[in-house]
């Protein structure tokens, strides 16, 4: 038989072994893991000239924007910078224009992203109003629902305990996780209202505003409601020791609880926003040195289950507003992620099976997309070839998404995506995009 394509002299990532070997692709599937002796014909052989071969990354913490904010990112820009930053696999998150939070938004999503997308992208959904259309909107095959804690976003009344009871039960019944964005909006607004009326308006005012205990309020009211109604938890974000330790402790009374934390909060603390200033503002935002060792010390204790980029970007004027509670938070993250946390890998404060198991394995899992995040035969030919000691530095205004700044502009980094293969394909090859618009699949949560 002939195979599509042959991959030749690559360093596999295999079960956390390196292993010289060649790979076989044929339809979009791994067919064959071996010697190149005994690979099948193929169509097309590259050589890959000794480079390390991953697991193709998966992002589960993503917002393509699109559809009324394409200004700010389009599916098509979205997910070029996806591939070049190492991502076969994005998870795109709701709070859009239109909110996706119906099973019609939903399927407009999803016809519009199929004509553009460059990597595999599954969605989110925030909750309907009505929660009998949960159901259809799994049916489509919604990864997960979002729950955005800081202020009304989808249907759901955040203030409503029952109600949020009743909706976490349907979706328990339907083995889907709820991604949480965790900030208490009663004291969120109660802080952003006091501030903005004393005409306090300086990073200081915002830090002081998203400070820890309203990320801790959110966090323990929704374990607690959790504990009687067993839903899958998965907490976007987290920034602080406190609301890492509720974690911890709810993981070991066997809650359904996982969560997950970005490069920016490992990587970064409130010291930063002197150099880096509003550019950098993220929600939750940069915390104190001591958050930030807490949550690298959930990552040793496996109580971190996976790095999520939180790409949320925004127009350079959004963000360099006056006032700072007119500046749109959020960051491009899609295109630093894998060489900051390959950098950290060479500076052993991570091994590369971590970052296989934080950045490929773990989101794969949690929601349910099957055959996807590890290297096996069968499995998608989903890849991300690494030239892993490449030094280089990161230059915003190279980035493929429309949002050219990040806070790790300049940054010398070692490690670099150079081949990126979705369902098989070469998508980015040495930072360009070689494939056509619309070769990424639309993925759906699947039991497992
Ligand atoms: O920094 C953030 N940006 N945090 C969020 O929760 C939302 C996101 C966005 O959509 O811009
Ligand atoms: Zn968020
Ligand atoms: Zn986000």
């Amino acid at each position: 038989m002939t195979v599509d394509s042959v991959l030749n002299n690559a360093k596999v990532y295999l079960k956390q072994d390196i292993v010289e070997c060649s790979l076989a692709i044929e339809e979009g599937k791994i067919f064959k893991i071996g010697k190149e002796v005994n690979m099948p014909k193929a169509d097309e052989k590259l050589d890959l000239h000794n480079l390390l071969v991953l697991p193709g990354l998966i992002d589960a913490h993503v917002h393509l924007r699109d559809e009324a904010k394409a200004y700010k990112e389009t599916f098509l820009t979205g997910t070029a910078a996806a591939a070049a930053g190492g991502f076969t696999t994005v998870l795109d998150m709701p709070n859009n224009t239109p909110v996706t939070m119906s099973a019609e938004a939903l399927q407009n999503r999803t016809r519009l992203a199929r004509r553009s997308i460059l990597v595999n992208v599954g969605f989110y959904s925030e909750f309907p109003s009505k929660l009998a259309e949960v159901k259809d909107i799994v049916a489509l095959g919604a990864v997960g629902f979002k729950l955005f804690m800081a202020e009304q976003v989808g249907g759901l009344v955040i203030d409503d305990d029952e109600a949020l009871k009743e909706a976490f039960r349907k979706l328990a019944d339907l083995a889907v996780p709820v991604a949480v964005h965790a900030e208490d909006h009663n004291c969120l607004k109660k802080n952003v209202e006091k501030f903005r009326l004393n005409k306090q308006d300086k990073i200081r005012d915002f830090l002081k505003a998203h400070n820890e205990e309203v990320e801790y309020m959110a966090v323990k009211r929704l374990l607690d409601i959790n504990l009687q109604v067993h839903n899958k938890l998965h907490f976007c974000h987290l920034s602080t020791k406190k609301a890492l330790h509720a974690v911890a402790e709810a993981k070991h009374l066997n809650q359904k609880v996982t969560c997950e934390v970005t490069p920016h909060h490992l990587l970064l603390t409130k010291d930063s926003y002197e150099e880096l200033g509003v550019k950098a503002l993220t929600v939750p935002p940069l915390r104190s040195k001591e958050n930030m060792e807490a949550l690298w010390e959930g990552i040793k204790e496996n109580t971190v289950d996976t790095v999520g980029s939180d790409h949320a970007p925004h127009t350079l004027e959004e963000k360099e507003s006056n006032s700072i509670w007119e500046v749109k938070a959020g960051v491009p993250g899609l295109e630093t992620t894998l060489p900051l946390m390959l950098t950290l890998v060479h500076k052993k404060q991570l091994s590369l099976d971590k970052v296989v198991q934080l950045l490929a394995e773990r989101p794969a899992g949690i929601f349910g997309l099957k055959d996807r995040g590890v290297m096996e035969q069968g499995k998608n030919a989903d890849l991300v070839v690494i030239d892993f000691n490449k030094c280089f530095n990161i230059e915003a205004a190279k980035f493929h998404s429309k949002a050219k700044f990040s806070p790790f502009n300049g940054w010398e980094v070692k490690g670099k995506p150079v081949k990126t293969f979705v369902n098989g394909q070469l998508v980015m090859d040495e930072q360009e995009i070689v494939a056509k618009p619309g070769c990424g699949h639309v993925v759906r949560r699947v039991q497992i």
